[in-house]
């Protein structure tokens, strides 16, 4: 481990974002549990995420649905029987791997690897042996990811905790499809808890058991999608990407979103859709322009219910390369049509032309705790050895510290009553501990934008700079004087997001 990321996992721990589960009893391996600042992080970047996902349409709203969901829905949907990863076994200690792991871990994959004899056939190749006990490896086998439940007592009542959670937008499309007065295209976004039985989380926070999704779906009509999003307004702007047929390990090219029409043929609603998701990573969340891309999937890399798929990947530091954060997925009408014959439902609705249709889905999909591990990855930095995490403002766990220059001389007394106005606008976040420089190093280490000082000017009436405080930059180190009476106003312009 570099010193980077020693310092790095210390900081996550020691500062309260996240840590495994249940670490006092040694740990559950794929489950973490996020402390203060990592909560309000990851509440953060969903109020925002929602703010600029759920308007990119008139008709998209967020919904809520169950985690746990009935055999028959996962059995209708292709979970039961596709949703899987490739399984091997160590024959003497039983230890298991993730299949097209092992092999990705020995040699540079132009394709992920899905076929279970040319799995086995690489493991035969390669040598590849148990890690942990040397012993040979079986064959592979396909393992369902989903985690089952018993419902009840009697015991007859099977269901899993949801996989994904796209499924709960989909059984409650019919609903809100006449609650919302048939109008198309309609959004249904939800943001909640997904739960995989990965076979061995080995990548720490970043592969998980129970994880949170930020999902959007979007019902349309494929006839008419295109007319209803301004092309030209996004036709040069220009994409970071990594198309199939010119992958090379941590590159991606940028091509416009014009020609990337040109050469793929893809929907102008899909590479709309594109542009915005990367409009979303550069401006809003600031992430480095040369730490995104999007990533093509092959035609058998693709999950089973996807036509057009393209991942949304972040460079991480702490992962050494570009990693999977979110999907934007065609999925067709094989949602619909799937649970329209599952439950004997009629889901297919008249069009205004008077055709009957399924209405297709296009799913922009965010895995929420990837996305709050990229902000904190690509945000971290040492410098002069102290650790500092410059996160956009509105971003970050507190958007102001206050401080007295000292615990006397009512310095405290003002500052507190300055604390108590602004924490009612602003995340604030009160500190008299220690000196003055360590408490702005230990809010630089936790992203807090601005500090504010109450020091002797600010009390002294005869001083020019009476019921004045010093506002301190974390990024610049730059100290300005601001009214008290301007500090809200002040404050609101720094860390407004404007969507
Ligand atoms: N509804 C589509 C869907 O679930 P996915 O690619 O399987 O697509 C979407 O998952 C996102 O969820 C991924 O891009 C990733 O960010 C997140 N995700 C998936 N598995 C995860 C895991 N084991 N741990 C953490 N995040 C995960």
């Amino acid at each position: 481990m570099s010193d980077y990321d020693i310092a790095f996992n210390e900081f996550i721990k020691k500062r309260g974002f996240f840590w495994q589960t249940a670490d006092l009893y040694g740990g559950l391996a794929g489950f973490y549990d996020y402390g203060h600042l990592g909560t309000l992080i990851k509440r953060n970047w969903e109020t925002i995420w929602i703010d600029y996902f759920l308007n990119l349409g008139d008709n998209y709203y967020l919904i809520e649905s169950s985690n746990i969901l009935p055999e028959a829905v996962l059995k209708a949907s292709g979970h039961v029987d596709h949703f899987t990863d490739v399984l091997v076994e160590c024959s003497k200690c039983k230890e298991t791997y993730r299949g097209d792991h092992l092999i990705e871990e020995k040699i540079e994959l132009k394709e992920e690897l899905t076929d279970l004899d040319v799995i086995f056939k690489y493991i035969q190749d390669l040598k590849i042996v148990c890690d942990k006990c040397g012993g040979t490896l079986r064959k592979p086998m396909d393992f369902n990811m989903m985690f089952p439940l018993i419902v009840g007592s009697t015991g007859k009542d099977k269901g899993y905790l949801r996989p994904e959670t796209a499924q709960g937008a989909y059984l409650n499309f019919y609903r809100e499809f006449n609650a919302l007065r048939r109008k198309i295209p309609m959004g249904l976004a939800i943001i909640g808890k997904a739960f995989r039985n990965e076979i061995s989380p080995r990548q720490g926070f970043f592969r998980v058991r129970e994880f949170t999704q930020a999902e959007l779906q979007i019902f349309h009509d494929p006839k008419n999608f295109n007319e209803l999003f301004d092309f030209k307004s996004v036709k040069d702007y220009k994409m970071n990407v990594c198309l199939v047929k010119d992958r090379v390990e941590g590159e991606f090219k940028k091509i416009s979103c014009k020609e990337l029409l040109k050469i793929t043929g893809l929907p102008e609603f899909y590479i709309y859709h594109m542009a915005k998701i990367q409009q979303f990573y550069f401006d809003i969340l600031q992430i480095p322009k040369e730490k995104f891309r999007f990533y093509e999937k092959s035609d058998k890399e693709r999950a089973f219910y996807n036509q057009i798929h393209f991942d949304l990947e972040v460079n991480f530091q702490q992962l050494k390369g570009f990693k999977e954060v979110g999907g934007l997925h065609y999925r067709g009408d094989y949602d619909l049509s799937c649970h329209q014959k599952g439950s004997s439902k009629k889901l297919s609705i008249k069009i205004d032309d008077g055709r009957k249709i399924l209405l297709n889905v296009l799913e922009l999909s965010f895995g929420v705790d990837r996305n709050v591990l990229a902000l904190l990855d690509s945000n971290f930095y040492i410098e002069d050895g102290r650790n500092i995490l410059r996160i956009p403002p509105y971003l970050a766990p507190y958007h102001v510290g206050i401080f007295p220059l000292q615990k006397k001389d009512n310095l405290d007394e003002k500052a507190k009553e300055i604390y108590r106005t602004l924490r009612k606008k602003f995340r604030a976040f009160y500190d008299e501990v220690g000196s003055i420089g360590k408490r702005y190093a230990r809010l630089d280490e936790i992203g807090v934008p601005y500090c504010i000082t109450v020091d002797y000017e600010t009390l002294d009436k005869k001083n020019p700079d009476f019921d004045t405080v010093t506002i301190r930059f974390r990024d610049s180190k730059e100290q300005i004087r601001v009214n008290v009476g301007d500090l809200i106003d002040w404050l609101e312009n720094k860390i407004k997001l404007n969507l």
